[in-house]
């Protein structure tokens, strides 16, 4: 009777062994993704090509959205911590708001890696992988200037509308933008006709399309409804955009003007081809899924993961090595080539 219970109590704890070994095999390729909201289709897409390419590499994957409320994306990263992930892969909602989860998360060893937006004010962050967000901008402000031809001379009408606040990038799209078109603000060439210009007056809280609609239709009320001419609405991305277009729509009857915008949402898309977006920026996704995935995988495999960029990104604890992932814009011209024939879209689904 010894002798069996002896060797009962052997096999259990081999058993018990082997699946903790299984365990921390699966562990150590255990990655938590914490993306902001699914109110917006690009962190859905991102989201999803992530989860994809980090499956297919061996991981194990915990991906949350956090309906754009910083309590439930703290609480999400700290269950990911508590679950034993060893890599979170976080796109913030605010910033400045992980500082003490990521203290958490830096204690357990486990690496984090800021995702399309900056984590600010914690040296928890070992890497950022992201598009070139001041390009972003100059892209945008370039579209403009050439395609009203600003080098030319002549008087031109603009209205701005950048993003929100809490989210480091928009601040890099803004100024990427105004950096092009200041000079000819100075020169009376383009002018603001609302005069609301600094970051802080065009700024649009979580990136809100009912907030830049309503900025926008109390612009037009008060500043183009006796016929002052609009040329350019310069939109940092695609949400605001489309407020932007919505007020347009209901209160502007003068020739329309160029509105920019980024992320190629299926929506916005259409609108480039109905003609009431001018271009977007088109950010593959897909590419920054890839770009992040290699990094992890370097990362957990001792290599050092490539960056191309060691000066611009400080996060308050110091320079953050970057990643930076190339934009493009898309407009009526190239939009099939960049979209469709790449296989981002079908021709359906701009239908
Ligand atoms: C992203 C943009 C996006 C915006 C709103 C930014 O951080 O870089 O692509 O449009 O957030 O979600």
């Amino acid at each position: 009777m010894k002798k069996i219970i002896t060797v009962l109590l052997v096999v259990a704890l081999l058993f018990s062994m082997a699946a903790c070994a299984g365990t921390g095999a699966k562990n150590d390729k255990f990655v938590g993704i914490s993306m902001p909201t699914q109110d917006l289709q690009r962190w859905n897409q991102d989201g999803a090509n992530m989860k994809e390419k980090f499956e297919a590499a061996g991981f194990k994957v915990d991906l949350q959205y956090a309906n754009n409320e910083v309590a439930t994306q703290v609480s999400q990263i700290e269950n990911m911590i508590s679950a034993g992930v060893k890599v979170l892969v976080i796109a913030a909602i605010d910033g400045k708001t992980l500082t003490s989860v990521l203290a958490s998360a830096k204690t357990a060893g486990i690496y984090v890696i800021a995702y399309d937006r900056l984590i600010m004010d914690t040296d928890a962050v070992s890497y950022y992988c992201t598009f070139d967000n001041y390009m972003v901008g100059t892209i945008q402000g370039q579209y403009i200037k050439d395609q009203l031809k600003l080098d030319d001379g002549g008087k031109y009408n603009i209205e701005i509308t950048a993003g929100d606040p809490a989210d480091n990038n928009a601040l890099y799209f803004y100024q990427g933008a105004i950096d092009v078109l200041q000079p000819y603000i100075d020169s009376g060439v383009l002018t603001v006709v609302s005069k609301q210009v600094k970051f802080e007056e065009v700024a649009t809280p979580a990136w809100s399309t009912e907030t830049s609609q309503a900025r926008m239709e109390a612009i037009l009320a008060s500043f183009y409804a006796d016929g002052t001419q609009l040329d350019a609405c310069l939109c940092s991305n695609d949400s605001t955009a489309k407020g932007v277009t919505n007020a347009l729509a209901s209160s502007y009857t003068g020739k329309y003007p160029i509105v920019t915008g980024q992320d190629c949402d299926i929506v916005n898309t259409k609108d480039i081809i109905a003609g009431k977006q001018a271009m977007s920026i088109f950010k593959d996704t897909r590419t920054l899924a890839a770009q992040t995935v290699t990094m992890v995988s370097d990362l957990l495999a001792g290599k050092t993961p490539e960056v191309n960029d060691t000066k611009s990104y400080d996060n308050g604890t110091g320079i953050i090595p970057t990643f930076l992932c190339a934009p493009v814009f898309a407009d009526i011209n190239n939009y099939k080539a960049l979209l469709i024939d790449s296989g981002y879209y079908t021709a359906d689904q701009l239908k």
